[in-house]
């Protein structure tokens, strides 16, 4: 009947895996429909943590279906690992999951051009997760790209190798670059009969059917906002539409069949790899913010930069996506601080301003900070938000008002019990 959708607002990591599996008890589907193993959702629940990179969040609820959608971009190796270590936790993952025949592969060679291109590039490097993201995703807008479909063909192994020696010329552009790709080729295959025994789905009619029969869907996006293609910090953004939009053509659903769009922020802000991020704090504030908040990628373990909420994009990115409900994450890593900085505006090139423009590199453009008393309680234990300090319930009621949006849910901890809901409550 309806498709909500939940996405980051701001560089990922913002939490979006806790919040999707807490969600996931309303919902028939969870939908993946953008991203790929760059993207690494942590969920905490009974003493267990689980890092998933192309399945979706939905997959520890046996009474709800996943679907990894078209727009998604899959490396049949890692998915492959994703699935043992979940049967290795008694996740009956076969019967809850499908994969959209129309979701692109991710081959070994799409690997070696991310990591060629990415030392190409020297000092101005993106940053990359070196998961062969952006070539996969130029292969499918170049129309050479290979889809899961495609493995169910009889010749699958000639259109993969017809791809491979395009990506050996490329490769060969690229002086002093050496690979083996003999070296990584058995085992991909041997992921690749593990994908062709999965559940392969024309996933767009599924969908449809079910929303002709009533069923509730819910969207996880991957990474944030500010990676998108087109309205992120380019070039040092990914390669897909991480906003709302890419739901609709990463699944296959009309615009109008959207009803709520979670925007998920951090109550601080982060941002892995490279690229202008106006708030970054080089203090002991950012320190702590690292240290507490146990500031490392899920995926590759690079330690995460740490900074202030940055209205100005929070507002860009809530228009972009027309989101409905904010949920505000890691806000018990706040604890202990004595003031908090909000930026509300810009310095640019010697103007205040309180938008996007269309650079935000540090030479242009400084952050103007508001300042919020902070708190010093410990709130991970905490389960109404009537008993929060009365200045987490001040930095909750500024950021709503600023922002124009209500904030539904606090989350307090990574664990799933750690999530308050502001709307069963009188709140702020
Ligand atoms: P995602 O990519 O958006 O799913 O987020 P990640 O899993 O990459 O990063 C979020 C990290 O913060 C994970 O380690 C979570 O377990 C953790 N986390 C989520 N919510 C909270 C919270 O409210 N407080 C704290 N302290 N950690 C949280
Ligand atoms: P989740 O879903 C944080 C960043 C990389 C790099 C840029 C491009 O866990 O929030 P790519 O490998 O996509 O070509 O890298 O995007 N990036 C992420 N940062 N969280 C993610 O996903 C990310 N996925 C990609 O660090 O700066
Ligand atoms: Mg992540």
């Amino acid at each position: 009947m309806a498709v909500d959708v939940l996405l980051g607002l701001q560089w990922g990591d913002e939490g979006k895996g806790k919040i999707v599996d807490v969600l996931t008890q309303n919902y028939d589907i969870i939908a993946r429909f953008q991203g790929g193993p760059n993207a690494g959702h942590t969920l905490e629940f009974e003493g267990y943590k689980h890092v998933l990179h192309t399945i979706p969040s939905g997959v520890f609820h046996p009474n709800s279906k996943n679907i990894i959608g078209n727009g998604v971009v899959i490396d049949p190796v890692i998915f492959k690992k994703e699935i043992d270590n979940l049967l290795a936790h008694d996740v009956k993952v076969d019967e809850v999951l499908q994969i959209s025949r129309k979701a692109h592969l991710i081959l070994p060679s799409h690997r070696l051009l991310d990591a060629a291109s990415e030392a190409a590039k020297g000092k101005n490097k993106i940053g990359s997760t070196l998961k062969g993201i952006g070539p996969t995703y130029m292969d499918k807008t170049g129309r050479n790209g290979l889809r899961v479909g495609d493995i169910e063909l009889p010749d699958f192994k000639e259109r993969y190798d017809a791809l491979v020696a395009k990506h050996i010329q490329i490769l060969n552009h690229f002086e002093g670059f050496e690979y083996n790709l003999a070296e990584i080729e058995g085992t991909w295959f041997a992921a690749i009969d593990f994908l062709r025994e999965r559940t392969l789905i024309d996933s767009e009619h599924l969908i449809h059917q079910a929303l002709r029969n009533g069923k509730t869907i819910l969207a996880e996006g991957a990474q944030g906002s500010l990676l998108d293609l087109d309205f992120g910090s380019y070039p040092f953004v990914t390669s897909s539409t991480t906003t709302c939009a890419g739901s609709c053509t990463g699944l296959g659903i009309a615009p109008n069949k959207i009803r709520k769009v979670f925007g998920i922020f951090k109550a601080y802000c982060t941002r892995v790899g490279s690229g202008p991020f106006p708030t970054e704090l080089f203090d002991e504030n950012g320190a702590m913010l690292a240290k507490k908040g146990h500031e490392f990628g899920a995926t590759t373990g690079r330690p995460r930069r740490c900074g202030w909420i940055d209205l100005p994009a929070l507002k860009y990115v809530i228009d972009i996506n027309g989101v409905t409900d904010l949920i505000m994450m890691k806000s018990d890593v706040l604890s202990g601080m004595k003031t908090i900085k909000v930026c509300t505006s810009y310095n640019y090139k010697g103007t205040e301003i309180d938008y996007l423009p269309y650079r935000i590199d540090e030479k242009l453009l400084s952050p103007v900070y508001t300042e919020l008393s902070g708190w010093e309680e410990d709130i991970t234990t905490l389960e109404n938000f009537d008993e929060a300090p009365q200045n987490l319930k001040n930095y909750v009621a500024y950021l709503q008002k600023e922002l124009g949006v209500p904030i539904t849910v606090v989350s307090v901890g990574p664990d799933r019990k750690q999530t308050i809901n502001l709307e069963k409550e009188a709140a702020v």
